[in-house]
């Protein structure tokens, strides 16, 4: 069998995380499917930065679009972020040349996903995005897959790792904003623009997939109510501390009567439920559906191994010929999100 020829664009964080699991489980990987995953091509800004990984086997681009479009990749994997740009330009070159792509990009998505999805559709390409929403945790796939035969009645949970981590530290630290900021920086937990991420953005995007998945429709993202965490203090984490409540940045998306309903909003959760006792970057997404009723994934939300983790996964999938794309069906009736009022503690 032919090996899955990889061309990654994007080698910060995550970028370097999946060269890493590419070549220290080499034998595993290929034990999965049957097929071994290798890597053609590889591009970033600067070619002489150290990122800790061998890259000398890899045909190097400068330029992202031409790695998309090379003969030898079969599957572009999209880790330089932003909405537009080289990452969008970059996906669109390889959709356009009949490649499956993979990307962690949900700002991308967020804006764009449906019309990629349709365009990939329209050429035989797939486009997989397991790691765009809570890193580790497969969300995407419980809910494309495992959560199949359900109507969804509810998405919600905490979905951003630099937040909670923001929030967690300087409750049981008693540190600083400045002080864990810098810290969720250094392991590699922010965006390229952290205003996404205490701005509620980040989140909202993860949740405006995650509801367009579970209600097969597009959300309107300008239309979502969202709230970020820069206005908490350290005494309302103290106040809501006196109280029994912990301070959560927390999604939900429910479908109701007057259509989708979308909020992404810090809220008070008793400090001993499961939320409540959420630690550091780790994420909690709660899914309900008709038949399953409510079924809650907990895990690391952001970081090098666990996003990585979330893109072999899709690699393998296209290794093994799922050739399923999360929006590669008609969308239905498109349904604007609803602003909802947001609940600020
Ligand atoms: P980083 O900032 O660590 O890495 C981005 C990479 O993209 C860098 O290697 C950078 O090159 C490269 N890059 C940027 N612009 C260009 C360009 N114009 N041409 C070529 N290469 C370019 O980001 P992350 O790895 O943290 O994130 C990557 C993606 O994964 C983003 O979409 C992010 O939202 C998503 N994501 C990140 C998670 C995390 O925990 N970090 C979790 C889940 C998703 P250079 O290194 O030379 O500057
Ligand atoms: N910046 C994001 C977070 C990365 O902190 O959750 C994971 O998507």
């Amino acid at each position: 069998t032919k090996p899955l020829r990889l061309g990654i664009a994007g080698l910060g964080t995550v970028g370097a995380g999946v060269v890493k699991i590419v070549q220290t489980h080499a034998d595993l990987l290929a034990s999965r499917t049957g097929r071994r995953v290798t890597i053609s091509a590889v591009s970033a800004r600067s070619k002489s930065r150290d990122r800790g990984v061998d890259l000398s086997a890899y045909a190097w681009e400068d330029d992202p679009v031409a790695l998309a479009k090379r003969d030898d990749v079969d599957v572009f994997v999209e880790l330089m972020g932003g909405e537009d740009g080289p990452a969008k330009a970059a996906t669109e070159a390889a959709i356009a040349a009949g490649k499956d792509v993979v990307t962690a990009n949900k700002a991308m998505l967020a804006i764009h996903g449906q019309a990629l999805a349709e365009t990939a559709e329209a050429k035989g390409a797939c486009l997989r995005f397991e790691a765009a929403v809570a890193g580790g945790i497969p969300a995407i796939k419980a809910l494309t897959e495992s959560l199949a035969g359900n109507e969804i009645t509810r998405v919600m949970g905490v979905m951003n790792g630099t937040c909670n981590y923001i929030l967690t530290r300087m409750q049981d630290a008693g540190l600083d904003y400045q002080t864990v900021f810098a810290e969720a920086e250094a392991l590699g937990y922010l965006e390229a623009d952290p205003t996404l991420d205490v701005g509620g953005i980040d989140a909202g995007h993860k949740l405006a997939l995650l509801a367009s998945i579970a209600y097969g429709t597009q959300v309107n993202f300008a239309a979502m109510s969202i709230e970020g965490i820069e206005r908490i203090t350290i005494e309302d984490i103290e106040q809501a501390a006196d109280m029994g409540y912990r301070i959560k940045l927390l999604g939900v998306a429910q479908m109701t009567g007057r259509g989708l309903e979308t909020r992404m909003s810090p809220c008070l959760v008793p400090a001993t439920s499961p939320l409540g006792q959420l630690e550091n970057a780790t994420n909690m997404i709660v899914l309900e559906g008709d038949s399953v009723g409510q079924i809650v994934l907990r895990g690391a939300g952001a970081g090098e191994g666990p996003t990585a983790s979330a893109v072999l996964s899709d690699v393998l999938d296209l290794a093994r010929g799922t050739r399923v794309s999360t929006f590669g069906r008609p969308a239905g009736d498109l349904v604007a999100a609803r602003a909802a009022v947001s609940t600020a503690p």
